[in-house]
């Protein structure tokens, strides 16, 4: 709701005179507040939407890249559970009575140029290759964390509560990609880039 508007709704409810008229004018105001939120939110599932499927076109060259087997392994997880987190938005667009359409993510969209820039900077069947991989990674898993936080948090305070559920799922799968990648790193891969 724009600034007007929202003075000529104050204004309808300072006019009434009856406590239910004013009550009226009130919930006509919050509903008009809801469905902005409402709108915002649909908007940010488009921008994640593009976001992970941007991301299935870019893992499997950092798969491909990738010089150890663990890291690999780890990628290949996580391009399962990204094609998982496409069908849940599917599902929430559907539950939202929305078309399932992306919006592009500059965000996403610099991340991942970043990482592909990263790799091309480091050699082929290096261990260094394998740090700036999670490195970029890890950029790449704090973006969607902080999305899907943001989702959810949105979604329980407008009550939709198979949202919630949906996105919790997906935030999970974000979180322990994140803790894999840190385990990685500081487990063998840091150290062996050391001593390359
Ligand atoms: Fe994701
Ligand atoms: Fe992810």
């Amino acid at each position: 709701m724009n600034t007007t508007e929202k003075t000529k709704s104050k204004a309808v409810a300072n006019k009434s005179k009856s406590g239910n008229k004013i009550s009226q004018a009130e919930k006509m105001k919050n509903n008009d507040e809801s469905s902005d939120l409402l709108e915002f939110f649909v908007d940010e599932l488009k921008d994640i939407y593009w976001a992970e499927n941007h991301l299935l076109k870019a893992l499997p060259e950092m798969k491909e890249a990738a010089t150890t087997a663990e890291l690999e392994k780890a990628i290949e997880q996580h391009i399962a559970e990204t094609k998982n987190q496409v069908v849940r938005l599917d599902k929430i667009f559907k539950i939202l009575d929305e078309k399932a359409e992306g919006k592009k993510c500059e965000a996403m969209a610099g991340l991942v140029k970043e990482a592909q820039e990263i790799v091309e900077d480091t050699e082929d069947d290096s261990i260094v290759r394998d740090v700036a991989i999670i490195f970029a990674s890890q950029k790449v898993e704090h973006y969607e964390i902080a999305t899907y936080g943001s989702l959810k948090a949105l979604a329980q305070i407008m009550g939709k509560a198979n949202i919630v559920s949906l996105l919790e799922e997906t935030l999970v799968e974000e979180k322990n990609c994140d803790v894999n990648l840190s385990k990685l790193a500081t487990g063998f891969i840091n150290q062996r880039a050391m001593k390359e």
